[in-house]
């Protein structure tokens, strides 16, 4: 009642009151609780931004030890936790069984679920219970720990291969491609091997595993975007974090959002060349196609992020060879930033434009790259999900109105008197 008009995607909603991330749409600018994304992305590592985001500070050294120790002890799985993944199809899609793992996770540890343990189990936390933060904060390390294990088990389960359990003594990217000792032509195999047998010979190589840190560190976090705020919406009637993680995937894996770098690359390879590149461009202001990896709903000139993805992507090229899309990408880039419908709609390319060409390069398969986005993503969720637990305000349930614009009340009509 009284409501008159609909903020259809939420174009002018600001939903919650938050001190993670900044983000000013019009000068291109990015900042994790105050430090550019440039900063972080040169000097800084995946783990000590996802503390920085969780937390709200940079970490002392003992207490990035202590995180570091922790997220990387919980990506270990029970064995009988892992025997889910068996009734999976070999062709399913990675983000379908990771939305699905950690769902399941939910089942799993029945002591981080509020409608088992007492709705307050989480929101005790805001009024300082040490207990209730222990466990808020062992659920954090479970869920970024496990993140990289699971991903790597679904990416296993397309291979058909058994699973890896997690290294030690590695860094969390480093971990990652371990555990899913993904051979990229590149990859250097340890030189002592032949001397002393390992238990596994794959290491990942230096250069494309600090190219997929600044990835992760690039993709940790970006406010209100669809997957973290359907994370606090599912998070907001408290149920586990599991859970609303476990919803935050579904939202990342359309391809107007997660799955756009998987597009970018489906529709470079449908262009074919850079002299298809104004035949695709005129059929996408017909509205017949879309531009992949361009636009986005906050900035509304260059994504900070992706001036630093094209310096790691010529990293990568230089290490693994440049990628034969490359020239399409090129030529569709250049062409777009001169034409006026983009230019008038203020449409630049966003992160997923290079990110995809990227991951290609390293030899990941297109439809892994949208797990290659929720794996950092899920700091920012937790990051959130904490935030809103620990609100002195107490958390409130997130129901939105809507406009009715249906019938007015009418009577039931039996079967016979239907037309
Ligand atoms: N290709 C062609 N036209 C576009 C595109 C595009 N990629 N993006 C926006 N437009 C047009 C849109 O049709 C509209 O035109 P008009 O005013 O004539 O109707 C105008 O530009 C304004 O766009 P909008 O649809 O109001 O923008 P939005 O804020 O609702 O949508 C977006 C943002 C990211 C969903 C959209 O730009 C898009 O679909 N981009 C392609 C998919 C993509 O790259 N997504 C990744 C986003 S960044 C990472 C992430 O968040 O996951």
């Amino acid at each position: 009642r009284g409501l008159r008009v609909a903020d259809r995607g939420f174009l002018n909603t600001a939903v919650i009151e938050s001190a993670i991330t900044y983000i000013d749409g019009e000068r291109g600018i990015l900042r994790y609780r105050g430090y550019p994304i440039e900063q972080l992305a040169e000097k800084s590592t995946f783990l000590e931004c996802a503390y920085l985001l969780i937390y709200g500070a940079l970490p002392a050294r003992s207490q990035l030890s202590h995180f570091e120790r922790e997220v990387l002890l919980h990506g270990i799985m029970h064995a009988d936790a892992t025997k889910f993944f068996g009734s999976f199809r070999y062709d399913a899609h990675p983000m379908a069984m990771l939305t699905s793992a950690f769902a399941y996770l939910g089942s799993y540890y029945g002591e981080a679920n509020p409608s088992l343990q007492g709705q307050t189990l989480f929101t005790k936390c805001a009024k300082g219970d040490p207990e209730a933060l222990q466990n808020m904060d062992k659920q954090i390390y479970r869920l970024i720990g496990k993140a990289i294990t699971l991903a790597a088990m679904a990416y296993r389960v397309r291979q058909g291969r058994e699973f890896v359990v997690p290294p030690t003594g590695m860094s969390y990217a480093e971990s990652f491609l371990y555990q899913l000792d993904h051979l990229s032509p590149t990859d250097s195999f340890s030189a002592s091997s032949s001397a002393s047998p390992s238990p596994s010979p794959y290491k990942p190589h230096p250069v494309l595993a600090r190219a997929l840190d600044i990835l992760f560190i690039l993709h940790a976090d970006h406010e209100m975007n669809a997957s973290s705020t359907t994370v606090l919406q599912t998070g907001s009637s408290l149920p586990d974090p599991y859970s609303a993680v476990a919803a935050g995937c579904a939202s990342l894996y359309g391809p107007l959002h997660g799955g756009a770098n998987e597009a970018v690359i489906r529709m470079l390879v449908s262009i074919g060349s850079p002299n298809n590149v104004p035949t695709f461009l005129a059929a996408v202001k017909r509205r017949e196609k879309v531009l992949s990896g361009f636009g986005h709903r906050v900035y509304k000139t260059s994504d900070p992020r992706s001036f630093i993805i094209r310096k790691i992507a010529d990293e990568v090229f230089a290490v693994t060879g440049p990628d034969p899309l490359l020239d399409t990408a090129m030529a569709l880039h250049d062409a777009a930033l001169k034409d006026d419908y983009f230019v008038s709609r203020k449409l630049a390319p966003n992160v997923d434009f290079w990110s995809g060409l990227i991951y290609r390069a390293m030899g990941f398969p297109m439809d892994f790259f949208p797990v290659l986005f929720v794996v950092p993503r899920i700091v920012g969720w937790v990051a959130h999900w904490r935030q809103m637990m620990l609100s002195p305000e107490g958390v409130k349930i997130w129901r939105p109105r809507q406009i009715y614009v249906g019938p007015s009340e009418r009577s039931y009509v039996p079967f016979d008197e239907r037309e």
